[in-house]
C-alpha cells in the first residue's frame, strides 16, 4: 500500500492532496483572491499567503482522505517550474514534514504533472498521446510517450494561451484572472462577430502577441469611438477573441495530430477549463475519429492531485530525491 501526500504552491493557489495506491482521496485548493486588487500575481504576496495556507491545507486534505499523518509513505512536491518564492514554500514544507517522519521525498515538474492528471481518473489515454497543454505560463503540443517520457513537439514564441485571456480581459477592464470571466461572457457571445488575426506561424509553434495587439487597437478605436463600446458588445468580443485563442490552439493540434499519427489527443492546464475550448476538442475529434481525453474542471487549473499522481507512478520506479533538492523557475520537461 502506498499513501502519497502532495504538495502543490506553484503560482497563486496553495493546493494539498492524498493518493492512495493511485486513487486520489482528496484535492484541496485554496485560492489567493489578493491579487485581484493589482490585476495580477504579486509574487511576494503570493508566497507570503502561501505560507498561511499549507498547513491548513494539508491539514484538511489528510481528514477528508481519513488519513493520519503517520500513515503517510512519501512526499511529492511541484519542484517547478513557476514563482521561486511560491515554490520555496512547498518545498520547504514537503522537505521539513518529510525529514520530520523520516519519509522520502519525490520531486514532481509541474507541466508533466497537468498532462498525468488524465491518470487520475477513467477513460485513461494511451501512449503514445498528445497533449495540448495551455496555461497562464505555457502553451504547448507534447507528445507523451510515457508517464514520464515527454517531448515538446511545439510550443509559443512569446505569450501563453492564458496570457492572452488574461491580458483581453485587462484591456476590457474584468479583474484577474480573466480566463474563466471571458469564458462566462462568452457563453451568451456571438464567436464570429469580430474577427481577430491567425497569426501565420510556420511548424507546430504558436504566437499570441500579435494577436494581443490587434485586441488592444480594435478595442481602443471602437471605445474612441463610442465610449460604451465594450459594455454593449461584452459578450460578442469575449466570444470573438476565446473562438480565435480556441482555433490557433486546435488547428495547430490537428496538425501535430496529422503530422504524427496519432488518434488519443488530449488538453490540460488551466485554459483547458474553458468552456469552448472543450467544446471545439470534442468537434475536430469527432471529425478527425480521435478519442478525446479532457480532465475535470479541478483537475484542469492548478491542483495538488495532479502532483500526488505523477508522484504515486514516481513512488512506484523508487525515484526520490534528495532533501537538498531546491526549487527551479524554469524546468525544462
Ligand atoms: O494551469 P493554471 O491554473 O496555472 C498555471 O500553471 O499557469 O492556468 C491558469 C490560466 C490563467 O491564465 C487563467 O485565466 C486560465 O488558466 N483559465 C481559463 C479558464 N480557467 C482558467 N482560461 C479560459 N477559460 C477558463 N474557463
Ligand atoms: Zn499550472
Amino acid at each position: 500500500m502506498s499513501v502519497i501526500l502532495a504538495i502543490e504552491s506553484s503560482c497563486d493557489d496553495t493546493s494539498a492532496a492524498v493518493c492512495v495506491d493511485g486513487v486520489v482521496l482528496s484535492n484541496v485548493i485554496a485560492n489567493q483572491t489578493i491579487h485581484q486588487a493589482y490585476g495580477g500575481v504579486v509574487p511576494e504576496l503570493a508566497s507570503r499567503v502561501h505560507q498561511q495556507n499549507i498547513v491548513p491545507a494539508v491539514q484538511q486534505a489528510l481528514i477528508k482522505a481519513k488519513v493520519s499523518k503517520n500513515d503517510v509513505d512519501a512526499v511529492a512536491f511541484t519542484r517547478g517550474p513557476g514563482l521561486l518564492g511560491s515554490l520555496l514554500v512547498g518545498v520547504s514544507f514537503a522537505k521539513s514534514f518529510a525529514l520530520a517522519k523520516s519519509l522520502p521525498i519525490i520531486e514532481v515538474n509541474h507541466m508533466q504533472a497537468h498532462i498525468l492528471a488524465h491518470f487520475i481518473e477513467d477513460p485513461k489515454p494511451s501512449f503514445p498521446f498528445l497533449c495540448l497543454t495551455v496555461s497562464g505560463g505555457h502553451t504547448q503540443i507534447v507528445l507523451v510517450k510515457d508517464y514520464f517520457d515527454m517531448e515538446v513537439i511545439g510550443q509559443t514564441l512569446d505569450d501563453a494561451a492564458g496570457e492572452a485571456m488574461d491580458k483581453t480581459s485587462k484591456i476590457l477592464g474584468l479583474p484577474y484572472p480573466g480566463g474563466p470571466l471571458i469564458d462566462k461572457y462568452a457563453r451568451q457571445g456571438n464567436p464570429d462577430a469580430y474577427k481577430f488575426p491567425e497569426p501565420q506561424i510556420p511548424g507546430l509553434d504558436f504566437s499570441f502577441s500579435g494577436l494581443k495587439t490587434s485586441i488592444l487597437y480594435f478595442i481602443r478605436d471602437n471605445v474612441a469611438a463610442n465610449p460604451n463600446f465594450i459594455e454593449e458588445n461584452l459578450a460578442d468580443i469575449c466570444a470573438s477573441v476565446e473562438g480565435r485563442i480556441a482555433s490557433i490552439l486546435l488547428n495547430k493540434l490537428e496538425k501535430a495530430a496529422k503530422e504524427y499519427g496519432i488518434k488519443d489527443v488530449a488538453l490540460a492546464g488551466g485554459v483547458s477549463a474553458n468552456t469552448g475550448l472543450r467544446q471545439g476538442l470534442l468537434k475536430l475529434g469527432e471529425k478527425n475519429g480521435w478519442n478525446c481525453f479532457i480532465p475535470q474542471l479541478q483537475y484542469c487549473t492548478d491542483n495538488a492531485a495532479m502532483i500526488a499522481i505523477a508522484g504515486y507512478y514516481k513512488y512506484l520506479k523508487g525515484e526520490f530525491a534528495d532533501q537538498s533538492i531546491a526549487p527551479l523557475a524554469r524546468m525544462p520537461m
